[in-house]
């Protein structure tokens, strides 16, 4: 890669959006290491940085408009247009069966993982549109992107949603040459799974039969950052609107 591309990863201060950056800048990407917890951000530039590569911490709440608005403006300062992104940012609180749903849950966990994607899709389609760069955006779904589970009902929503959002978003872009993908993982060792195991009655050998998939194991972050850099990279150059699953056969069991 003759100069460093750019390309802004959301939620890369810890866990998938982490090793998604690092992997993403060991390429020879530039990348925008974006995330709320600007601590964190930091952190995985220092990794980025120590192995020779290129990126910068950037404080973002995809929740808000303002705050997405800017941080595309800083991406088009930088003067090489945006070619790639990563719409990773997600949280997983504790969720509620629908008959206790509880609607300021329910719209905080939408906001994050459904609107928060749609946001920044906005201001990356129109950035690449305008530069004519013909981008690939990545938007990190979720094994509940397509099975449901009992008292997740705002999570599963919203991640049903990064599906809709990819096919739109694939069909909009590709006049524009841009791909539009999604990764969706199964259970991951990152801060988000270790907190919700965290008080955990369930043993960790009953854990990983429910959640491990055929290969019987809980996945790692570089799993999905592979699978991720394969569709931000030239050599997935006709594939679009497309649902890649990283979750070691959870969803064929
Ligand atoms: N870890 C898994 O097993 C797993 C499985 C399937 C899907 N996912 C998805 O992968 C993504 C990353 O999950 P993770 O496990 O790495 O979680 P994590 O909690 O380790 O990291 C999430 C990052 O997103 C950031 N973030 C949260 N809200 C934000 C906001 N409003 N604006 C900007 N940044 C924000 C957090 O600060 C954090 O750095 C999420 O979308 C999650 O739903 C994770």
């Amino acid at each position: 890669m003759s100069e460093r591309v750019t390309g802004v990863v959301t939620g890369a201060g810890s866990g998938l959006g982490r090793e998604i950056a690092l992997l993403a800048a060991s390429a020879g990407r530039h990348v925008f290491v974006a995330d709320r917890d600007l601590a964190g951000a930091e952190g995985t530039v220092r990794l980025i940085e120590s192995t020779g590569g290129s990126a910068q911490a950037v404080i973002v709440d995809v929740t808000s408009e303002d705050s997405v608005a800017a941080l595309f403006a800083d991406v088009d300062r930088r003067g090489r247009g945006l070619a790639w992104a990563v719409n990773n940012a997600g949280i997983h609180p504790d969720d509620d069966r629908l008959a206790d749903l509880d609607l300021a849950a329910f719209d905080r966990i939408m906001a994050v993982n459904a609107r928060g994607v749609a946001l920044c899709l906005k201001y990356e389609m129109r950035a690449m549109q305008s530069a004519g760069t013909a981008g690939r955006i990545v938007n990190i779904g979720s094994t509940r992107s397509f099975r449901a589970i009992s008292g997740s009902a705002a999570y599963v929503a919203s991640k049903f949603a990064v599906i809709g959002l990819t096919e739109t978003a694939a069909l909009e872009g590709g006049p524009y040459g841009i791909r539009v993908n999604c990764v969706c993982p199964g259970v991951m060792s990152t801060p988000m799974v270790r907190a919700r195991r965290e008080g955990s009655v369930e043993s960790e050998a009953a854990y990983v039969d429910r959640v491990g998939g055929v290969l019987g194991r809980i996945g790692s972050p570089d799993e999905v950052a592979e699978a991720v850099e394969w569709l931000i990279s030239d050599a997935s150059s006709y594939v679009t609107g497309h649902t890649l699953v990283a979750d070691g056969g959870y969803r064929i069991r």
